[in-house]
């Protein structure tokens, strides 16, 4: 067969031998609160101010774009994962459903994603970290405190270097995700959005949502060079609203996996897509959009101009030790999809193997180094950018793998079936692909750069070593 059209048989044993049978003792609570501990990050807490920056007080609607798609290709998501519950995501169902090389080509764009999102959540971080600080009196020098390409430049941006490598080194010595740990982070990350929300609702002033479309719809090119309008905040808010993908990594831990990964992976979803509309309700309207948008803590910025000092330092205080799980969490992610794409023989074995704690060393130290400096250079929305182009292109594919092995594979036996699959899978695609057009020409540039080098990579190493060569 050609290396072009072979195929990941779906009927492939789950797991390799030797390795660990993971326990099943996770339910839909706890696999809500994974999705949701993914999910609820820098986007939220951080990005929404540069979304206003690029569509005024109408970020509203560029939250409830993003969303929607999201909502779509989560629901392509439920019904892949549920199929086929391995590890490799995204990877794994593209090349279940179209083969290797699209496969190839998928898994190396969510390891470019894996990455530049710990980096991106990782300045997120940085901002709140240092808001801080210096709410103690403790200011870093500006030559440390942000990259050189940032709107007040410095030399790097050293908070966000700590944090990325310090959950690198927990990781190493062998910490371990805990559902437990992670359902209470949830809940505090999840009350200091609701406290921002009952701080700052009192002072609504609808009069801030006036102009309420100053750039525009679509997205275009400003004089000063900014590609602004509804749909290019869109394209960097999307950030906000992944990560219940990370669910379909847990899925042999599900106690009934049918019911628990659809729940949580559509639920978790949800969820935040309902917090983060009031939030940013309660963020436009509490201070006009240019106020707060330049903000590296915005919801934390929003809360002191009003006054309330003490509860601003709680949310930053929230931000500080919550955010730190979504750089963890797709660090693991990171580590499933280099494990998937080894053990199909189209990555070195060496590069996923385990030390004898368990824990892939080689993979986590390359992806902390990589995000780290990324982290201590690049400016937030370019790097956001980044992993969003990587995540639309994980999101596209899933949802033409959905499409293709429901017209090719009627046989299968599907635990979850996408309500309405011949309108939300091309709805999910379309969705993905505006908002990717809507994305600076830089990230489109710089995602088919990447993946030129991935086709080199693979012509060169995986084409022939594949487990699947020959067959
Ligand atoms: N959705 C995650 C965040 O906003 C990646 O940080």
């Amino acid at each position: 067969m050609s290396f072009i059209t072979r195929r990941k048989p779906i009927s492939a044993p789950h797991h390799h031998e030797g390795e660990h049978r993971l326990k099943a003792t996770l339910s839909w609570p706890h696999l809500t609160a994974l999705g949701v501990g993914a999910i609820i990050g820098t986007g939220i807490y951080t990005l929404i101010g540069v979304g206003a920056g690029q569509a005024g007080p109408a970020v509203i609607l560029s939250f409830a774009v993003a969303g929607a798609v999201c909502a779509f290709a989560a629901l392509c998501y439920a019904e892949m994962a549920t199929l086929m519950p391995q590890a490799g995501s995204a990877y794994t169902y593209s090349y279940a459903g179209m083969g290797e090389l699209v496969g190839w080509i998928i898994g190396w764009s969510l390891i470019l994603e894996y990455t530049v999102v710990c980096s991106t959540v990782a300045v997120g971080w940085s901002g709140y970290a240092q808001g801080f600080l210096v709410s103690h009196g403790w200011g870093l020098p500006a030559a440390l405190a942000a990259g050189p390409w940032g709107d007040v430049p410095g030399l790097v941006n050293l908070p966000a270097v700590v944090i990325t490598l310090a959950v690198t080194g927990l990781l190493l010595v062998g910490t371990r995700e805990s559902a437990t740990i992670n359902f209470y982070l949830v809940i505090f990350k999840v009350i200091a959005l609701a406290a921002f929300v009952i701080l700052a609702l009192p002072e609504f002033n609808a009069g801030h949502f006036q102009p309420f479309m100053p750039y525009g719809f679509n997205a275009h090119v400003d004089a000063d060079g900014v590609k602004r309008g509804v749909m290019a905040a869109a394209a960097v808010i999307f950030f906000a609203f992944y990560g219940f993908d990370a669910i379909s990594t847990a899925a042999e831990e599900a106690k009934n996996p049918s019911r628990d990964l659809t729940i949580g992976i559509v639920g978790s979803m949800l969820v935040c897509a309902a917090i983060y509309m009031v939030v940013a309700a309660a963020a436009l309207g509490a201070s006009p959009f240019e106020v707060f948008a330049k903000s590296g803590e915005p919801l934390a910025f929003i809360l002191r101009e009003h006054g309330h000092s003490m509860a601003a330092v709680l949310i930053a205080a929230a931000a500080v030790i919550a955010l730190p799980t979504v750089i963890m969490a797709f660090m693991f992610g990171q580590s499933r999809v280099f494990f998937a794409m080894s053990r199909d023989g189209l990555l070195p074995k060496s590069l996923s193997a385990v030390n004898s704690r368990g824990v892939p060393a080689a993979v986590t130290i390359l992806t902390g180094v990589c995000a780290a400096a990324m982290a201590g250079f690049l400016p937030l929305k370019f790097i956001a950018e980044v992993a969003n182009a990587g995540t639309l292109a994980a999101f596209i594919a899933t949802a033409i793998a959905m499409m293709v092995l429901r017209v090719q594979r009627k046989d299968l036996e599907r635990p979850f079936k996408t309500p309405l699959w011949f309108l939300v899978g091309p709805l999910a695609v379309l969705g993905c692909v505006y908002l990717f057009t809507s994305l600076a020409a830089v990230t489109q540039v710089l995602f088919f750069v990447w993946n030129g080098v991935g086709l080199i990579v693979y012509l060169a190493y995986g084409r022939t070593r594949s487990r699947l060569a020959g067959t």
